[in-house]
Parts: structure tokens; C-alpha cells; sequence
């Protein structure tokens, strides 16, 4: 009995040490923050990353595989001239609303982006306003490495 006593005593000695010693290691070299600097360093701007200059329609199209079921497919083509999406101008339906534009393929909006309750005008389906800001879920690529590592591996069907 005593000699288990004492072994605990010296084993939570040995344990408060170590935390201590632990403690003290964490405060000299501090932690190893991702972003690179201490957290109380001032934000360095991130490098401008260019965009894909891919003109769409021009050359063949490599649309980029999609990596699961449901994925709002990733925009192979440059947005620049395109975006910002407003109420007056969507560049992008201009495009998408068909599948052929001036004998060019072009891969249509699905029916999950027609309107339930608007009217077809002009021949063209009515979009849903939940899908009219096309870049809230298709989104251009910049060509970069990631920043950190993943196993993730795509599931398509
Ligand atoms: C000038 C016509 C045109 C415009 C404008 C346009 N696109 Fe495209 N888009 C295309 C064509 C053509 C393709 C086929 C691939 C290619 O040629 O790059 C395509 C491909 C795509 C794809 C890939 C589809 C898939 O199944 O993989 C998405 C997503 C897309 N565009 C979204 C957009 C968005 C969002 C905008 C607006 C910011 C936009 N596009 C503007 C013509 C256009
Ligand atoms: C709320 C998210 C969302 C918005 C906003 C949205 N999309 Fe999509 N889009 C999706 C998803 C998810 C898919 C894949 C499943 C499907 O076809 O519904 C898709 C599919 C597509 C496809 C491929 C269709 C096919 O049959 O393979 C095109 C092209 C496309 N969208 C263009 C657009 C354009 C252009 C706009 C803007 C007018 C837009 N999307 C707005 C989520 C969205």
C-alpha cells in the first residue's frame, strides 16, 4: 500500500514536471501559425493569382470533371468580362440560356435552373432567381497550387 502511494506521488511529480516544462516550451517557440506571421503581425496581401484566359467557345472545350454528385460544375473558361452579374446585364445567360450559339456548343443551364413560376419569353426559359447569380456557385479557376495538402478524392457516380 505504501509503496503505491509513494509511486503516485512521484509519478504526479514527474507528470506536473513534464506539463510544466511542456508549458514553458509552448511559450519561448509559441505556436506555428499557417498563414505564416504571428497573429498580431500586420495582414500581408495575398499574391495575385491570374485567372485561366480561356476564351469560351474558342478551342475545344475542357470542361473540368466533376469530383461528386450534385457539384456545381467549375467554370473552364475566363469571367472577367462577364462578371459583375447585375439586374439589368447576365452576360453569362446570354450564353448558357442555349445549347448553340452562332454554331457554337455551349453546355445549356440545366432544368433545375428554370423558373417554376415565371414565364418563357422570347423562346427562352425564365431562370430561377435562386440560380440567377451564376457565380455565387460556378467558379473560375486560377491555376495554383493548394495551400495545403488533401486526400480528398472525387466520387462521381
Ligand atoms: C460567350 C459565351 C459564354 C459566356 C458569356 C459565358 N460562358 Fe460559360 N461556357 C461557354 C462555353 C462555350 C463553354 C464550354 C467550354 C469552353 O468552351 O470553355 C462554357 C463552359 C462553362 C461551364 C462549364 C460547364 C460544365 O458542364 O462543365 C460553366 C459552369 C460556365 N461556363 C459558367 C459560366 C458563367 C458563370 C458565366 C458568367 C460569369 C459564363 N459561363 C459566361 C460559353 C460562355
Ligand atoms: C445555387 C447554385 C447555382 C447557381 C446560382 C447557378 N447554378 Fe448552374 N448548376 C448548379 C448545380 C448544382 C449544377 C449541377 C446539377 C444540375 O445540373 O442542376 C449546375 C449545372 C450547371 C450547368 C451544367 C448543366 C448540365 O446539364 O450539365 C451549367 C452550364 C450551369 N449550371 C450554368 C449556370 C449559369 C449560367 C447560372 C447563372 C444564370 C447558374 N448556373 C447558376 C448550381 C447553380
Amino acid at each position: 500500500m505504501k509503496t503505491t502511494g509513494l509511486f503516485k506521488k512521484s509519478a504526479s511529480i514527474a507528470i506536473a514536471t513534464l506539463l510544466a516544462s511542456m508549458i514553458g516550451c509552448a511559450a519561448t517557440s509559441g505556436p506555428a501559425p499557417m498563414r505564416g506571421a504571428d497573429v498580431a503581425a500586420p495582414d500581408r496581401a495575398p499574391v495575385i493569382k491570374a485567372y485561366g484566359e480561356k476564351i469560351p467557345g474558342v478551342g475545344q472545350p475542357q470542361l473540368i470533371a466533376r469530383t461528386f454528385v450534385g457539384q456545381p460544375p467549375m467554370v473552364s473558361h475566363d469571367v472577367e468580362k462577364y462578371v459583375p452579374i447585375t439586374m439589368e446585364e447576365n452576360a453569362c445567360l446570354d450564353c448558357h440560356i442555349t445549347d448553340e450559339l452562332l454554331g457554337q456548343k455551349v453546355p445549356k443551364i440545366s432544368v433545375s435552373h428554370y423558373s417554376a413560376t415565371l414565364k418563357a419569353r422570347d423562346g427562352k426559359p425564365a431562370v430561377s432567381m435562386d440560380r440567377f447569380q451564376c457565380d455565387s456557385c460556378h467558379v473560375p479557376q486560377v491555376d495554383a497550387k493548394p495551400l495545403v495538402d488533401n486526400k480528398f478524392v472525387g466520387v462521381t457516380k
